[in-house]
């Protein structure tokens, strides 16, 4: 199984292939936030620190979202990407 390590916690875990970020976060103890679950309000922006290819394709809408919200290049919606391989996050500030 694909390990996701959250660097801002100092915590990993082993997840399924295709699990979402935020759903990893709302069943630990994370530091990552989450409100819409939509993609909408941006409160779940995680950077990307280790292998974005590890992480499913930006949809359409999370591009826009994150161009409106002047996103870095490294940043995503913990609730709209989902773990295909080993990936490394941390909270974005
Ligand atoms: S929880 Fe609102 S954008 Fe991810």
């Amino acid at each position: 199984m694909p390990r996701l390590t959250i660097t801002t916690d100092k915590k990993n875990f082993e997840v399924p292939v295709g699990s979402s970020i935020i759903d990893v976060c709302e069943n630990e103890d994370t530091s990552i936030l989450f409100g819409c679950r939509d993609g909408a309000c941006g409160a779940c922006m995680v950077r990307v620190l280790e292998n974005p290819q590890n992480l499913s394709p930006i949809s359409d809408q999370e591009q826009d979202f994150l161009e409106a919200m002047a996103a870095r290049d490294d940043e995503r919606l913990a609730c709209q990407c989902r773990v295909l391989g080993n990936v490394t996050v941390e909270v974005s500030q």
